[in-house]
């Protein structure tokens, strides 16, 4: 139960959860390759989950995030086939998948294939000539726990079939823009689940040491150097079963944009001055839960700002109140945590982190921790502690190094490697 965590200290009451190598995850995903299909793949490609530091559920409201790259990977290992037959496999899946790729669209691949399948129909969408294949999958990134394991899936896929029809979006920032597009469609239209680009964006345009302040109303993309110093981020999976998340999740984005309709503005960013824009909703008769939506997704925007200037200033220790904060709001006003990542939150902050909050889309997941390296140890100990005490099952831990981008992991070249080479 207690492996050891960073700098070999074994903690009682939490799993740690390490990244695989590039060449640990590459041989996996051969194996499982050679396993389904026999012989060799064409290439193993791999891209990462995301950590948010700050920012969450502003991506569809044309607003601001601060997400790093997760060095845990999804890799995958692919062969073209000239047929148009696809055929897919899954370490972390029980049911492999097959069909045609002219047969892919809205409405007709069901579960985790149609985040891989999805990607190949809209890369066709866009113009790139692809292929059938034969592709198998294995992950470390932590499965359904907010750490967007669903992108780093279609971030995966896109930089494989990209590189094996040699059409070198993965190559430039530009093209890999187009890629995060068609990962967003594959999600949206595919998947059929209406998430923002937040994950995609940070899947496949990280830079290593780095988070990335992203702007989704002018559609920028800045590399914010996140020199940590003596502070680390500590991840805590809650291993709580997501609660409804898709319909909560539907839900929360019809609120924000019914808001912005009443306020008669294109996208709550527009939101000015908060005070007269929860008048407004009151007066125009809006759900009280409406306006606190507003508030939420307003005040992180600033949160997001402030963030960006402490990290730029590198008063890193400063975003502990920023983080917490941030999971108050969401917690109140957008009502999309748990008692589970509460708990993870509070146990945190009691045994000395700096500040906490949960990421990703909520109900179940992940909590942040800023913890200064030092106090790692004790803050995992606090954390499994408090989960034992409410009866929870046994968190698991890892810490977040800011990684590169998705690439290619095999065989070696120009392309970009899995650590994020070249761009
Ligand atoms: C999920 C979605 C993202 C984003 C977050 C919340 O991870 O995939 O697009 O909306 O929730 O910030």
């Amino acid at each position: 139960m207690s492996a050891p965590g960073p700098g070999g200290v074994g903690t009682p009451r939490v799993e740690w959860r390490a990244a695989w190598t590039p060449a640990e995850g590459a041989d996996r995903a051969r194996a499982g390759f050679a396993a389904a299909f026999g012989g060799e793949p064409a290439g193993v490609w791999a891209a990462p989950g995301r950590v948010n530091v700050i920012g969450e559920h502003t991506d569809y409201n044309a607003g601001l995030c601060l997400p790093v790259a997760l060095a845990h990977r999804t890799y995958v290992a692919l062969r073209p086939r000239p047929d148009g037959v696809v055929r897919l496999v899954s370490a972390q899946e029980p049911t492999a998948w097959e069909g045609r790729l002219a047969d892919v669209g809205p409405g007709t691949v069901q579960g985790w294939a149609a985040y891989a399948v999805g990607v190949a129909w809209a890369l066709r969408g866009a113009g790139l000539d692809v292929p059938g294949f034969d592709a198998a999958v294995d992950s470390c990134v932590p499965y359904g726990a907010g750490l967007s394991s669903s992108a780093a899936l279609e971030g995966a896929f896109a930089v494989a079939l990209d590189d094996v029809v040699g059409a070198g979006l993965g190559a430039h920032d530009a093209g890999r823009a187009r890629l995060v597009a068609a990962c967003r469609r594959a999600e949206n239209e595919i998947a059929g689940a209406p998430t923002g680009g937040l994950d995609q964006t940070a899947a496949l345009r990280s830079v290593p040491g780095h988070a990335l302040a992203l702007d989704f109303r002018d559609g920028s993309v800045r590399p914010v150097p996140a020199r940590l110093g003596e502070h680390a981020l500590l991840v805590v999976d809650t291993r709580a079963p997501h609660r409804n998340a898709d319909g909560q999740y539907a839900a929360r984005r019809a609120a924000c944009e019914d808001a912005a309709r009443r306020l008669g503005l294109p996208s709550l960013r527009e939101v000015t001055d908060l005070d007269a824009a929860l008048d407004r909703l009151a007066a125009d008769g809006a759900p009280p839960e409406t306006g606190r939506r507003v508030r939420h997704v307003v005040t992180e925007n600033a949160r997001v700002t402030r963030a960006v200037a402490l990290l730029a200033e590198d008063r890193v220790a400063e975003l502990g109140p920023v983080l917490t904060a941030g999971h108050a709001s969401l917690r109140d006003d957008y009502e999309v945590s748990c008692p589970e990542l509460d708990v993870a939150v509070d146990a945190a902050v009691a045994a000395g982190a700096l500040g906490a909050r949960m990421v990703g889309g909520g109900f179940g997941g992940s909590a942040l921790a800023l913890v200064r390296r030092e106090d790692v140890a004790a803050v995992a100990e606090g954390v499994g502690a408090a989960f034992a005490a409410a009866g929870f099952g046994t968190p698991a831990l890892l810490v977040a190094e800011p990684s590169g981008p998705g690439g290619r992991v095999e065989p070696a070249g120009p392309v970009a490697d899995a650590a994020g080479g070249a761009r």
